[in-house]
């Protein structure tokens, strides 16, 4: 089984509406503007000659990536819908009634899958209802279930100070970061402006969480993981690296999932 064929097996295995899609999964609209290769049967985007080799290879990327057609099919916002839902999957985060913020929410995939899982419409009069705060400093289109403050950055005084304001004294349970920085392309650095995120959406938690409450955060990975990991020791029970099969294998992104926040200085 070659690469393609493992990860369209695990796909399949994996959400059973892929299952339904099966027969179109990889066959080429004919009224889009590509072309296959005979060889590998990969969608070559035409009119690549303009783009950057950067651009070239995420459009390829794009086309290819069965989850990205899946994320359509489901009527997600973007593929990072599938990163939370596996995330939740596994370490079952998302309950309802929960009170979740969530940092760097644009276009609002994660969003999606977490007003559905905390019950924030609500589409179950039976469960608690839920309250999903979403920011990002880009604009986030309107999502019923969710208070989203768009063009707001996360980092700011100001914009924390509204999302407690929205919370009026309620403590949260849940804060999700996929807040990511623009990719300058050297390493390091970048690791160290994802890095710096990450830790105001710690700061954040630890000092508005409610006791039991987790965080989950994505990192790309480097040489401040381990300091990250230790910090967050000193605040949840459980502290995980995780992996979701829909994040790709070749990039150096992880999540870190904090679980069971036991207050501050009680640990
Ligand atoms: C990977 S995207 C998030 C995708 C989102 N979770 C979803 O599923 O739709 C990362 C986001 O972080 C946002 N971001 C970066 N820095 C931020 C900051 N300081 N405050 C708020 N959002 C920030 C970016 O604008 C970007 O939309």
């Amino acid at each position: 089984m070659n690469a393609d064929e493992a990860a369209q097996y695990n796909l399949l295995n994996h959400f059973p509406c892929a299952k339904k899609m099966r027969s179109s999964f990889w066959i080429i609209s004919k009224t889009c503007h590509f072309c296959t290769s005979s060889v590998t049967n990969k969608v070559i985007p035409k009119k690549l000659k303009a783009r950057s080799r950067s651009s070239q290879d995420w459009l390829t990327r794009q086309l290819n990536d069965p989850y990205v057609k899946l994320a359509k099919y489901e009527q997600f916002r973007a593929r990072s819908a599938f990163k939370l839902q596996e995330i939740d999957e596994r370490h079952k985060i998302l309950k309802p009634g929960q009170v979740v913020v969530e940092c760097g929410a644009a276009p609002g995939a994660w969003t999606q899958v977490a007003v559905s899982g905390v019950n924030s419409l609500p589409k179950d009069t039976n469960r608690s209802q839920g309250v999903v705060i979403a920011v990002d400093i880009l604009s986030i289109h309107p999502l019923p279930g969710a208070v989203t403050l768009g063009g707001k950055d996360f980092t700011l005084s100001e914009t924390q100070q509204e999302i407690l304001n929205v919370l009026k004294g309620r403590k949260v349970n849940l804060v999700l970061s996929d807040m990511a920085p623009n990719a300058t392309g050297t390493k390091e650095l970048d690791h160290e402006n994802i890095i710096a995120l990450a830790y105001s959406a710690l700061r954040f938690a630890i000092q508005h969480s409610d006791l039991q409450s987790t965080f989950l955060c994505k990192i790309w990975s480097g040489f401040r993981d381990r300091q990250l990991i230790t910090d967050m020791e000193k605040f949840y029970r459980s502290v995980k690296v995780v992996k979701p099969p829909s994040s790709r294998c070749d990039s150096s992104e992880i999540f870190l999932l904090g679980k069971k926040f036991c207050g501050l200085g009680t640990k």
